[in-house]
């Protein structure tokens, strides 16, 4: 188990205040204008060498992303830092235990990390839901110009940043970090086409770099602590601390700090009491938020939970929401469920995912009631098929690949749906009350 003192978020459960006399206590805004004297090369440098991935989803290393930053600001075009406290995929929910328990490590990240790519400010764009968390965040962005720490000569270093917290409207694909930065600039979100990516053309034109919250808020304590410290935790390639989030059919539903590759059975008996029913009452996992394909029980038990190890097993990390599902699950209303949840977030732009989405939910309605053709199982993965990799956004490939993994390995059980259905097998299919 990762010990206490190797942990970065150390009032993560709130057990302290979040305000900056205790944060500092906590050791955030400890001499921060000598981490900014480290130079932004320098930082970038420590950042690349620690491993850290971006804990928004996608895994882009950190370091890499800061260093297509301009070297050379023009003044007529400043840079920007945009951070992502959208948080709306279904399952995660660690950036708002960071805002509201230890806001002053995000704003002490978004100093440093602004500093390092010259960025003149920093956005942090939070989900509108989140009403209780924005008010500490502005509280905590006031305390931290008061006490000089952001501002002119931001805690003493000659150099000027300031931050600015906007509240979103509570639309998932504002996560998306080109729809975004149409938000902020006050449009409707809708995700832009790439190339130009944002480092080239971002908020206002301006070269810009969007990150989640937890990927900017470890940045001070990895300069603090060293690359090294932080690249000993986890395996090759995926290095570090991570803040898993636990929900489902577990005894205890968590968020908790572990080491990256720690096993799933490890993870769950550590932290959540086991399963709800023990082991073998274990049916699937959708490891890295909603986006992800499910993995089945005997495939996920021994999978280190990284990047590399969910890859290994068909799904992802993603943000690592590990939402666990027992047998009393009923799988593909599960899946459905989800598939009526991004029918509802396209924003529209692209055919294959607005039309898509919709028809996909319908489907999955009729194999969630048994009211479908065996033959229309095929029907349905091929159009998964068609809507993955062919739209302007990854919300796309995040609708088509749950139902890919529920068709992957549990095409049986929608066979016997539809076979009792049909009254073939002389039993009764479940009838649910519908998604909507
Ligand atoms: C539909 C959609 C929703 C997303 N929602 C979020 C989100 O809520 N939070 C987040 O950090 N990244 C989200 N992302 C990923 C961002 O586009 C972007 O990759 C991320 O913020 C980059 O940060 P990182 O490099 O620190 O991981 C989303 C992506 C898509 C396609
Ligand atoms: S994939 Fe969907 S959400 Fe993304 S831009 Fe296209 S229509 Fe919008």
């Amino acid at each position: 188990m990762l010990a206490d003192k190797d942990r970065i978020f150390t009032n993560l459960y709130g057990y302290q205040p979040w305000n900056v006399d205790a944060a500092m206590k906590r050791g955030d805004w400890d001499n921060t204008k000598a981490l900014l004297e480290l130079g932004q090369d320098k930082i970038i440098d420590v950042i690349k060498a620690s491993g850290l991935r971006g804990r928004g989803g996608a895994g882009f290393p950190t370091g890499m992303k800061w260093s297509f930053m301009p070297k050379e600001p023009r003044p007529d075009r400043p840079s920007f830092l945009v951070i992502n406290a959208d948080e709306s995929e279904p399952g995660s929910c660690k950036d708002r235990e960071i805002i509201r328990h230890d806001p002053h490590k995000l704003i002490e990240g978004a100093l440093v990390a602004g500093f390092a790519m010259r960025a003149r400010a920093a956005y942090i764009y939070i989900r509108g839901e989140y009403i209780r968390e924005a008010e500490t965040l502005f509280a905590a962005v006031a305390e931290a110009y008061n006490r000089g720490f952001l501002g002119k000569n931001a805690c003493g270093s000659g150099y000027d940043f300031d931050v600015f917290v906007h509240r979103g409207a509570g639309a998932y694909i504002c996560g998306e970090e080109t729809a975004m930065i149409e938000s902020l600039e006050g449009k409707k979100g809708q995700p832009r086409l790439k190339p130009p990516f944002p480092a080239g053309a971002g908020l206002y034109g301006c070269p810009t770099t969007v990150n989640n919250v937890e990927s900017i808020a470890v940045a001070p304590t990895i300069l603090r602590r060293g690359a090294e410290w932080f690249s000993s935790f986890g395996r090759e390639n995926n290095k570090g601390t991570k803040l898993f989030q636990i929900s489902g059919h577990v005894d205890r539903p968590c968020v908790v700090e572990e080491s990256m590759s720690i096993s799933f059975r490890e993870l769950i008996e550590k932290h959540c009491g086991g399963i709800r029913g023990g082991w073998d009452n274990l049916l699937a996992v959708i490891p890295g938020g909603s986006s992800v394909p499910l993995v089945p029980a005997a495939e996920i038990m021994d999978a280190p939970m990284d990047f590399d190890g969910l890859k290994a097993v068909g799904s992802g990390l993603g943000t690592a929401a590990v939402i666990v599902m027992d047998k009393s699950t009923d799988i593909v209303r599960a899946i459905s469920r989800l598939s009526y949840f991004y029918k509802h977030e396209s924003c529209g732009q692209c055919t294959p995912c607005r039309e898509g989405t919709g028809w996909m939910w319908r489907v999955m309605e009729r194999m969630r009631t048994g009211d479908a053709d065996v033959a229309e199982i095929d029907t349905l993965f091929q159009v998964t098929k068609q809507v993955e990799g062919h739209t302007i956004c990854a919300l796309g490939d995040a609708a088509a690949w749950p139902i890919q993994g529920l068709i992957r390995h549990f095409r049986p059980e929608m066979e016997r749906r539809i076979r009792e259905r049909k009254g073939e097998t002389g039993g009764n299919a479940p009838m649910m009350e519908a998604a909507e």
